[in-house]
């Protein structure tokens, strides 16, 4: 019953929530921080407008959705004109800027012009100036992920309180045990903070968010306005308006959501037969039957993109990386779920 929800009583459960308010106020960047960044995407800007007049470097990734944590490294994308004759291609783009980016700063830059979404890398050692280190990824041309960044700002911006709290909590629990690299077969941050709209949107009986892919536009709209390389990219944007008239009838705390979500990702979710879609909801895996069936298909975590739908955000996942990322859901809800001495010692034992 509700009283003994997870083991735990109404009183620990809002003294979670407390905790994880005052928790993730201690994550957020300083205020210098978020300026230092801003002076550094400038002076890039600069710099590439000598070679590409038209050039904007736009910030995406959680410097730009309301999702960062400190000393979190900045996700930059460079827009031309799409006039701009000849229009480099994005590894021609890559090696030039690469190149008078080494010349004319002290970052150290390492080109990856033959990687799927070429990029630049930069980074900056900590200085006393600078205690934090830069690092950062320049692409080139990437607008879906402007979109998409767009999105999940507008997914924060809703209910700010309960969202930033939640997201900024996993992203950092993810990064503490182990369970936030892609390249070492777990999940990128994108990939979790989609997890958790999913939860919202999808699995919350009342939801927590309303699908802004699935809402009624305010206007007609044009498909040539909302198409982005052959995809769908509109999405309800309007912030204001979502903030005044949309009001959730779902009243759970932060902490009950947590603990809903660690139970719901390590017992509830199918993981063999479902795909998590923001656009969808829970869809069908289908597999290919003309093609032989990959012996790690069938337990892989399978996340689509809100706007490359076919595209799985959970694809570097492997077999022993989800079964190491639902050891850890089980773990957090154990931890939740059994007597610490006060809520924050529970929330510091999760991210030991
Ligand atoms: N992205 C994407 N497709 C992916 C992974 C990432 O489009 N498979 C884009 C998204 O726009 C995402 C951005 O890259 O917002 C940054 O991804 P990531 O680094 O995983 O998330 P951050 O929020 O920047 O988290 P962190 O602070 O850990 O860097
Ligand atoms: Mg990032």
């Amino acid at each position: 019953g509700y009283y003994r929800r997870g083991g735990r009583t109404p009183l620990y459960l809002f003294e979670l929530s407390q905790c994880l308010l005052d928790f993730v106020v201690q994550l957020l960047p300083s205020k210098e921080e978020v300026s230092v960044k801003e002076d550094v995407r400038k002076l890039l800007e600069r710099l590439i407008k000598t070679i590409e007049p038209s050039a904007q470097l736009l910030s995406f990734g959680s410097t730009a959705n309301g999702f960062e944590l400190k000393n979190s490294d900045m996700d930059l994308c460079c827009l031309l004109d799409l006039r701009t004759d000849p229009l480099p291609s994005a590894s021609q783009f890559v090696l030039r800027a690469a190149q008078l980016l080494e010349k004319e700063t002290k970052f150290a830059v390492k080109p990856l012009p033959n990687a799927r979404i070429p990029i630049i890398k930069l980074s900056l050692q900590p200085s006393p100036s600078i205690p934090f280190g830069i690092a950062c990824d320049i692409g080139y041309e990437n607008r879906l992920a402007l979109e998409n960044t767009r999105l999940l700002f507008t997914y924060a911006a809703i209910d700010p309180t309960r969202v930033r709290t939640l997201v900024l909590f996993l992203k950092l629990w993810s990064k503490r045990r182990k369970i936030n690299s892609p390249y070492h077969g777990t999940l990128s941050s994108y990939g979790y903070v989609l997890l958790i709209i999913f939860f919202l949107v999808h699995v919350k009986d009342p939801p927590v968010l309303p699908n802004l892919q699935q809402m009624p536009p305010m206007r007609p709209i044009s498909p040539s306005d909302t198409q982005i390389n052959g995809r769908n990219v509109w999405f309800f944007d309007d912030v204001d308006l979502l903030r005044r008239k949309w009001q959730s009838p779902n009243t759970d705390t932060i902490g009950e959501l947590l603990l809903d979500f660690f139970r719901y990702y390590s017992r509830e979710f199918n993981y063999t037969t479902t795909v998590a879609s923001i656009r969808a909801g829970h869809l069908p895996k289908e597999l290919d039957p003309t093609k032989p069936i990959d012996p790690r298909e069938g337990t892989s975590l399978w996340i689509e993109d809100p706007f490359e739908t076919s595209f799985n955000v959970g694809r570097c996942v492997t077999r022993d990386g989800l079964y190491t990322i639902r050891g850890e859901f089980m773990r957090a809800m154990r931890i939740l779920t059994t007597k610490h001495e006060t809520a924050m010692a529970s929330l510091a034992s999760l991210c030991e």
